[in-house]
């Protein structure tokens, strides 16, 4: 089971990565532009911070199956370490699956919504998939079903594709996809801390601070 950032914010990484126990950083365009930072430079300096052995994932800008290959090895050669592109499952996307896969290239398949997309993308040469497990739920689908019904059909078919489960608003859909079956979750910031929330655990340590002081502290 991996947990994964979702975020380009290198406070927030640092930060993460200081307290969790936490496996790479995941990217997009729309998480990339908050930063308000050129592009490359930011992406390097997430790498340096995270290490080579935790995965980089950055998706690629095209829309051309040729372009996307090109960025991708680019990108890869600008990045190094533990890298993978992300791509989404359009037609070309598809495409620049397979060439990657023959060459040698990790890939996150993305913006899946349907169990179908995830068969494709992992029969194309994939490493993982992600679902978007709240855009899912934001069309009145079940995300955490979708990721379920990935998960059987990849057991089902013997596919070695893994699921990067992605897109969350709340704990209780990550807690839900990890019982579904994903072998990676990528969340942003405020989820990630969230996971170790109960209000007891807090009571609970002052609690025992406060039993402890009442007789040790004359002693
Ligand atoms: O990694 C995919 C993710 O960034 C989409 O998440 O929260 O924008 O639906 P969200």
């Amino acid at each position: 089971m991996k947990i994964v950032i979702d975020s380009a914010n290198v406070d927030t990484i640092k930060k993460l990565i200081d307290y969790y126990p936490i496996d790479g950083v995941t990217t997009n365009p729309s998480i990339i532009v908050k930063e308000k930072r050129p592009f490359l430079p930011l992406l390097k300096e997430i790498r340096s911070i995270i290490g080579d052995e935790r995965m980089l994932h950055v998706q690629v800008l095209s829309s051309t199956a040729t372009e996307m290959v090109e960025e991708a090895i680019n990108n890869r050669e600008q990045l190094g370490g533990n890298y993978y592109t992300k791509i989404p499952v359009t037609r070309e996307g598809i495409k620049a699956i397979k060439e990657l896969k023959l060459k040698g290239i990790k890939v996150l398949a993305t913006t899946i919504y349907t169990p179908m997309q995830a068969i494709v993308a992992a029969k194309a040469g994939a490493n993982y998939v992600a679902p978007y497990v709240n855009r899912i739920e934001n069309l009145s689908g079940n995300g955490i079903q979708v990721v379920e019904e990935i998960r059987t059909m990849f057991d089902q078919y013997n596919l070695s594709c893994k699921i990067l489960a992605a897109s969350f608003k709340n704990v209780r859909q990550v807690q839900g996809v990890c019982l579904a079956g994903a072998h990676a979750i990528t969340a942003g910031g405020d989820i990630i801390e969230s996971l170790l929330n109960h209000p007891s655990t807090q009571g609970d340590v002052e609690q025992f601070q406060e039993d402890w002081k009442s007789f040790y502290r004359e002693e």
